[in-house]
């Protein structure tokens, strides 16, 4: 089963997907944390993508699709998450499928206003170690674990990210529903009842 999660910035993404891995099997392709470690480990593909990432500007599509094209399991259930994030990639994405014999079976939207959106991303920390996500309000650390904040979780990137969301990613909206694709999750409830809708949605 191939799912993907689109969403704004902030809007629980990474967070269930984290969960879907834990309980379900699920293998997490995430392109956010990919280039992330591209940019840790100072490769070619890590320098390129840094300056757009500070910025809040989606990295070139012929990047991310090359980058996708090497991760892409050849077995088991995927969750696709930051891609595709323009149409651009998801017609990129419907070829590469085809050509293994599959296709996208659901699309996930968590559907979450801005203000949301700035709330969490800007009470977002990270475990360096593990990669978990928390929050310092709904979802703590608990105490010992060292954590960071992301470089483009300051506000004024945040912003930037949104509005990137709005005209390059949004489109994938109407894309997806003309396939009958598309599923919408309330994603402004706790996590633990936005699990419930996903699991509701994916028959799982
Ligand atoms: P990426 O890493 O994909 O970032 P994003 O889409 O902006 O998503 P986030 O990781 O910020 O949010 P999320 O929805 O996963 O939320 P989370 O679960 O962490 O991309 C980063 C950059 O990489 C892009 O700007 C771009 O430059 C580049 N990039 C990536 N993919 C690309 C592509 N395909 N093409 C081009 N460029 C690309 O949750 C957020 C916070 O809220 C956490 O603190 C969490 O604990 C908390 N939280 C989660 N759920 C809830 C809840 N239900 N209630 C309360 N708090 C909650």
């Amino acid at each position: 089963m191939i799912v993907v999660f689109l969403g704004p910035p902030g809007a629980g993404k990474g967070t269930q997907a984290q969960r879907l891995v834990e309980e379900k099997g699920f293998i997490h392709i995430s392109t956010g944390d990919l280039l992330r470690e591209a940019v840790r480990k100072g490769t070619e593909l890590g320098k390129k993508a840094k300056e757009y990432m500070d910025r809040g500007e989606l990295v070139p599509d012929d990047l991310i699709v090359a980058m996708i094209k090497e991760k892409l399991p050849k077995e088991g259930n995927v969750i696709l998450d930051g891609f595709p994030r323009t149409v651009a990639q998801a017609e990129a994405l419907d070829r590469m499928l085809q050509n293994m014999g599959k296709r996208v079976d659901a699309v996930v939207l968590f559907d979450v206003p801005d203000e949301v959106v700035i709330e969490r991303l800007s009470g977002r920390r990270i475990d360096p170690k593990t990669g978990k996500v928390y929050h310092i309000k709904y979802n703590p650390p608990p105490e010992g674990v060292e954590v960071i904040q992301r470089d483009d979780d300051r506000e004024e990137v945040i912003r930037k990210r949104l509005e990137v969301y709005r005209k390059q990613t949004a489109p994938l909206i109407e894309y997806y529903k003309e396939r009958n694709l598309l599923k919408v999750l309330d994603a402004t409830l706790p996590p633990e009842e936005v699990y419930k809708q996903l699991l509701q949605v994916l028959g799982l």
